[in-house]
């Protein structure tokens, strides 16, 4: 599988309320983090992840994290 795109080097942090959310995986996304279609002719799919109360998200903003959707640290070695 093709690496995905780095939209950014570190982490979408953001106040979101409950809900489900489609976090973009392949990086191509022009509404990140949040996944927008355009992952369409890659091999990527979105992480579908289910918010359940109201809370701040750090989503994983270069798309490496090995915790996705969630930022893990790891674009500190990208
Ligand atoms: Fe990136 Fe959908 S646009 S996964
Ligand atoms: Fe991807 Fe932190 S932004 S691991």
């Amino acid at each position: 599988m093709k690496k995905p795109n780095i939209p950014q080097k570190a982490p979408y942090v953001i106040k979101v309320t409950a809900g489900t959310y489609a976090w973009c995986a392949c990086g191509q996304s022009k509404n990140q983090p949040y996944c927008d279609g355009s992952h369409k002719n890659t091999d990527f799919k979105p992480i579908i992840e289910t918010v359940t109360e109201e809370k701040t998200v750090a989503w994983c903003g270069c798309k490496h994290s090995a915790n996705a959707p969630f930022c893990d640290g790891t674009h500190n070695k990208l």
